[in-house]
């Protein structure tokens, strides 16, 4: 690591106590003060402190004070502020892009790419969606009586106060998706960042502010998720919760929000697959598998995880492979020549170390990799497992990271239904070049988004969400206004 390389400013901001973002101010926590661990040297680069109750509520309360000046703005101002904050993102790019990868593990370059890059897309996006979330004019179907008229109308209302839960994975982008999506819908934010990444979100505040968002729209709480995360939902000024993260914990979040009765957006991960026909040669395949699942070190929650390969095939892939994963350049997230960084933390790093011990004692057979690197940080090789059968347990277990597990399969209705077995299905690809059979296929995986050529690629433009267990509602597209506002019809008599 060479934190020699970090700009002056990155540096200075890394020193700073940190807290939260409340009321447009940044403040420092009065609970537990928790260290931000660098997972490419291990070492310290940052304290958070975490918010008291007392803060926590009072950045609720500020949210819900703001929600009568915001949603009273006029709508083009609103999407005006929207694009400001794109701009300001893309002037602090490389600085937040720092800040991002010392505290994530992730590459500089994909941190400058898909944390914002992204970001800044998205926040384009949603703020040309400012004036155009309108309801409808209907005409009422009853007759009338005494030669009385009759008309309604429909308005989209926002929700009110939404909270945000961020994992660590995309810790900028994911929580653009949220703000944007709420803000531009009239409603106000309070964020909570996972406790492994929670520096870049009070940047992103901080610029905020500067852009002149009014106090108390987006305010930024960190801590612990059991503690704070639900203090949060919980909350009776909390009207929706937006949540990004693990299976276990949404399941947690469901539960309180069927308890209270709060809406609720659920965006899990699951074991998504990915489909390869014969058709494609082994290059082809090879690529489409890199870009499937070994992306940030395969912690995508849209990532593949079970490849499916056409038996006549597997064997030739699999060694193309395995001396394509030899050469991926493993090391310093800063260097732009690196193609792979650490894990992002100690917990997600023992996770995958295990899962790899578990599938090896299972009898699945390590192609490439299964081992961490010697050397400081959270380095896990890129990994290719080959299932021993369909009951292999690693095939239904995600591990979050950079291992992937391969399966032959001779009949693609066999393959098809083992995919559509899986309890979850947020993504899958089919890859082929007849189009009218990767088209048959799509209709029929079980993933509320389906990639043809291609995989982990997420546009605003294209509604984005989990069928079966893999979440509840969509983000993205025209698909969020359903989330963030409230339907509300009006009718007439005259
Ligand atoms: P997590 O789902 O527990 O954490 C995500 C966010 O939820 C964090 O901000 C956390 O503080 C918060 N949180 C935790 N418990 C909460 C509660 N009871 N109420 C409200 N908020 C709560 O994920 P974690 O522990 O960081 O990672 C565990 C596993 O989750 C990983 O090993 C990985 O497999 C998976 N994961 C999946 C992601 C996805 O996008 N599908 C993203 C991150 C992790
Ligand atoms: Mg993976």
């Amino acid at each position: 690591m060479n934190n020699d390389n970090l700009l002056p400013q990155v540096r200075a901001f890394l020193k700073r106590a940190h807290g939260n973002f409340v009321e447009g101010l940044s403040e420092v926590g009065g609970g537990e003060a928790i260290d931000i661990i660098n997972p490419a040297d291990g070492s310290v680069v940052g304290i958070v402190n975490s918010a008291t109750q007392q803060q926590a509520n009072l950045a609720m309360l500020s949210a819900e004070k703001a929600l009568g000046e915001w949603r009273n703005m006029p709508t083009l101002q609103r999407g005006a502020l929207l694009l400001k904050l794109a701009d300001k993102l893309a002037q602090e790019r490389e600085a937040l892009a720092q800040i991002e990868s010392v505290c994530s593990g992730k590459t500089l370059q994909l941190a400058r790419m898909l944390e914002v890059e992204q970001s800044i897309a998205f926040l384009r996006y949603f703020a040309g969606w400012a004036g155009k979330i309108n309801g409808e004019t209907l005409d009422v179907s009853l007759p009338s009586f005494a030669g009385e008229k009759y008309t309604a109308f429909t308005r989209r209302q926002p929700v009110g106060v939404v909270v945000g839960i961020i994992p660590w994975n995309f810790s900028i982008m994911i929580a653009i998706w949220k703000l944007a999506a709420a803000l531009v819908c009239g409603c106000t934010v309070v964020l909570k960042p996972s406790e492994y990444t929670p520096l870049t979100l009070l940047r992103v505040a901080e610029l905020a502010t500067e852009c002149g968002f009014p106090a108390g729209v987006i305010n930024v709480i960190n801590g612990r998720g059991a503690g704070l995360g639900a203090y949060l939902i919980e909350h009776p000024a909390c009207a929706k919760i937006s949540f990004t993260g693990s299976v276990a914990t949404g399941q947690h979040i469901k539960e309180s929000a069927t308890k209270t009765g709060k809406k609720l957006t659920l965006e899990l991960g699951g074991k998504n697959a990915a489909l390869f026909f014969d058709d494609l040669n082994e290059d082809e395949i090879v690529n489409g598998i890199m870009e499937a699942g070994y992306l940030n070190q395969g912690q995508i929650c849209a990532a593949a995880e079970n490849i499916w390969l056409p038996a006549s095939k597997i064997e030739a892939v699999l060694a193309k492979l395995k001396a394509r994963l030899a050469a991926v350049k493993i090391g310093d997230p800063l260097d732009d020549a690196t193609e792979m960084g650490p894990i992002a933390n100690k917990a997600q790093y023992d996770k995958i170390l295990n899962l790899i011990e578990k599938a090896k004692a299972d009898g699945d057979e390590i192609i490439y990799g299964g081992q961490s690197l010697d050397k400081k940080g959270y380095f896990v090789q890129p990994t290719a497992i080959r299932a021993a059968s369909f009951n292999s347990q690693l095939l239904s277990e995600e591990t979050f990271g950079p291992v992937c597990s391969f399966i032959a399969y001779h009949d693609e209705e066999e393959a098809l239904q083992k995919i559509n077995a899986s309890p979850f299905g947020l993504s899958a690809s089919v890859w082929s070049h007849n189009i009218s059979k990767a088209l048959r296929v799509s209709e029929r995986l079980e993933a509320g988004m389906v990639w043809i050529n291609m995989h982990t690629f997420l546009d605003p433009a294209v509604p984005f969400g989990g069928m079966k267990g893999s979440g509840i509602g969509r983000e993205f597209g025209s698909a969020f206004i359903e989330d963030y506002t409230e339907l509300k019809s009006i009718m007439v008599r005259y």
